[in-house]
């Protein structure tokens, strides 16, 4: 600007004052023009300048949250300049032009209020978006629990107490010695929701059999799909080494006999293994062979409800044939908040890795290590014994929380948490050790020395044999009589036991018991 031209209206009056000032201040003023200590108008006007060439909604360091900054930076370099400009020209502009002196004031003071009001009101907003968005969340969770509880209240109304008849409407087969089964209600009336990871319970006429068989057998579905319930079952092999003694009675009686519109007895679906829809904590989920069953409700259930949830999905057999329940994992594949990992063990000639199958090998902690980005995940898993000791072990030793490790046992537990593997432990303190145990019909005696977690591991490990359906206590599979002494619980049982017999599965001895098995 050419300084020594005045320009007519009042901004430019003001700035030829500062330009004025600015020569005299040239002979000995403090605020001396480009001096050691002088404000010089062109930095004040080149500063924001370059912030004006920033990406919008960012400050100079790019970070986000500069908008703020932009909208009133005008405004309050707007006051500074004018009080600069005032504070250089005032006593000429007072003595030259005293009504413009006071006009400026008035501006300066209301600009400085608009400004202050300017900020106030950004940070108002700002604030008010923070409690916004604290409120979505809030009520995005009360919806959860809305749900959650609407779901409990549905399972509660539609549920039954003891037997239910169940036509088979699909058999399908899934893989070698394997089956799904698809159950609808002979009444017709609705069936309730469950929770992934929950099984039903069977109670088995077997011509041939003196007494019902009563198993259990993992929902595989999710509950999305209320129509029916889907089980799939694995035809249990005799063990290798004792090839004279009969395959599993009640698998076997489900793959081999049972046919479409057979109809079978049922209870609620039950059970404390699952995962909790309520809340979207990400999880890793791990199956091996047919204990993909409750791992796979929990992915579908995740799929088939929307939910965003971060899941790991691991899956282990020996080969494409034992690959069970394949079209419902090849479907997740294609949901993006799901990773899918398959292990073949001993893949089959012709099996591809890549195509057929992810990795080669056992599910394995390394591998978990390798592919996951921390291991702060709630974990479920189900399979043979030995793949949860070595997998449970493994997250334990990784620094996983024992409360965030979930697994399911289809037979007798085989993991011993740490927090109960500790002296004082529920079986420790209601039977202590050293107690007797008999088997009267076995002719077996055994040591009650803490090992076992409850007498029907006792029993099997002396060779002892003991029906078996749930193992919590809810079926009454593992019914026995006791002859004398006492049983005692940690939990009372959900199955009411009738007195002077007790539930194997979930059962202590209290001193020396003699058992009628
Ligand atoms: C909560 C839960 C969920 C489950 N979910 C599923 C599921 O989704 N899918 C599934 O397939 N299974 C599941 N199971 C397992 C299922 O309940 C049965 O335990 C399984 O099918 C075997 O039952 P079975 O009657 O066929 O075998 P059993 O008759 O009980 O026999 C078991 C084993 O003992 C052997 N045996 C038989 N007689 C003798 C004898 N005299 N001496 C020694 N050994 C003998 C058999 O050869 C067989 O290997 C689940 C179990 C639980 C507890
Ligand atoms: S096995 Fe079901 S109550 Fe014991």
């Amino acid at each position: 600007m050419d300084v020594g031209r005045v320009p007519r209206n009042p901004l430019g009056t003001l700035l030829a004052g500062a330009a004025m000032a600015r020569r005299r201040g040239a002979s000995g003023c403090p605020h001396e023009a480009g001096g050691k200590h002088g404000f010089r108008a062109d930095q004040a006007s080149r500063r924001p300048r370059a912030r004006q060439q920033q990406p919008e909604g960012t400050d100079g360091d790019g970070r986000a949250g500069a908008k703020r900054f932009t909208l009133h930076a005008p405004l309050v370099r707007g006051t500074t300049s004018g009080m600069q400009i005032l504070l250089l020209s005032g006593p000429d502009l007072i003595q030259n032009n005293p009504g413009l002196a006071i006009g400026l004031v008035v501006l300066v003071a209301v600009s400085l209020q608009t400004a202050l009001a300017l900020v106030g009101s950004v940070r108002r907003l700002a604030h008010q978006r923070r409690q916004l968005s604290r409120e979505r969340e809030r009520l995005a969770y009360l919806v959860r629990a809305a749900k959650s509880h609407w779901h409990n209240a549905e399972l509660e109304k539609a549920s039954w107490n003891g037997w239910r008849k169940f036509r088979v409407h699909k058999k399908v087969a899934e893989c070698e010695d394997v089956c799904s089964l698809y159950l609808q209600p002979h009444d017709g009336k609705p069936i309730p929701g469950f929770q992934p990871g929950q099984y039903l319970t069977f109670g088995l006429d077997i011509p041939g059999r003196d007494r019902q068989l009563v198993r259990c057998y993992s929902l595989s579905e999710s509950d999305i799909k209320r129509e029916y319930y889907r089980v799939t079952i694995k035809k249990e092999r005799a063990p290798r080494d004792k090839p004279g003694i009969p395959p599993g009675a009640a698998s076997t009686y489900f793959n081999d006999t049972v046919r479409e519109g057979d109809i079978l007895n049922a209870k609620a679906p039950s059970g404390h293994f699952y995962m909790d829809t309520s809340k979207d904590a990400p999880v890793v989920l791990m199956g091996a062979g047919v204990g993909i069953t409750p791992i796979l409700a929990m992915a579908n259930q995740i799929a088939d409800s929307g939910s965003k949830r971060e899941a790991w999905f691991f899956f282990v057999c020996r080969n494409g044939q034992e690959f069970m329940l394949r079209q419902d994992v090849e479907r997740l594949r294609k949901v993006e908040n799901i990773r899918i990992f398959v292990c073949f063990t001993k893949p089959a000639p012709g099996e591809t890795k890549g195509r057929d199958y992810d990795r080669d090998g056992r599910l394995s902690i390394a591998l978990l290590k390798e592919v996951l980005p921390s291991s702060t995940y709630d974990f479920f898993m189900c399979g043979s014994g030995p793949f949860m000791k070595d997998m449970y072990d493994g997250l334990i030793e990784w620094g996983v929380p024992d409360g965030r490790i979930h697994f399911e046992a289809f037979g007798p537990a085989s993991v011993k948490r740490v927090a109960t593997a500790k002296i004082g432990s529920p079986a420790a303190e209601a039977a202590p050790a050293g107690g007797k145990v008999a088997f009267a019909k076995s002719h077996v005696d055994a040591v009650w020395d803490g090992t076992a977690a409850n007498l029907y591991e006792l029993a099997k490990a002396n060779g002892v044999r003991i029906d078996y359906g749930c193992g919590a206590g809810s079926c009454g599979s593992c019914v026995v009589a006791v002859k004398s002494g006492e049983v005692t619980y940690k939990d009372p049982p959900r199955f009411a036991v009738e007195a002077g017999s007790c539930l194997a599965c979930v059962g202590c001895p209290k001193g020396d018991v003699v058992l009628d098995a």
